[in-house]
């Protein structure tokens, strides 16, 4: 869906910013730079309050990201716990590192923190999805879920 069409959609609502911004950002998986000026229009608010909506909030993105982004909590226990082995995993088997996008635009490896499910470390999210007790072994078929 264009993102005019959604920004639309939530024009009238309040909060219908960060809202419309959820919403792009599950089509597109990012912000793109029109997308925020067109919010900033249609909200009666400068762009820079747009770009600052955008950019203060951890769970968007406003530079152009694989489609399925694989989220690695580094907080405490799930470091322990094993995450880096994870982390070297991920990379190794998409050929990117953290913080980078596979060139096919399927998959984005973050970095985040808790993200309350703690009991079965280490944890990664897939597209918001909990992936718990991860070992490295666990990766391939994990990914081959998304391919
Ligand atoms: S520390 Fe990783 S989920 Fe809580």
């Amino acid at each position: 869906m264009d993102y005019r069409e959604i920004i639309a959609r939530y024009a009238d609502k309040p909060g219908g910013m960060i809202e419309a911004f959820h919403a792009i950002q599950a089509d597109l998986s990012y912000l793109p730079e029109k997308a925020v000026a067109e919010a900033a229009q249609v909200f009666k608010v400068s762009t820079a309050e747009a770009y600052g909506v955008a950019s203060f909030y951890s769970m968007f993105s406003v530079k152009p990201r694989g489609k399925n982004v694989i989220r690695i909590c580094e907080s405490a226990p799930c470091h322990v716990a094993g995450a880096t082995e994870v982390v070297a995993a991920l990379e190794r088997e998409l050929g990117i590192k953290m913080g980078e996008s596979t060139d096919d635009g399927l998959f984005a490896l973050e970095f985040t923190e808790c993200v309350g499910q703690c009991q079965a470390t280490p944890v990664i999210t897939i597209n918001g999805k909990p992936y718990l007790d991860v070992s490295p072994a666990l990766i391939p078929g994990i990914l081959a879920e998304f391919k």
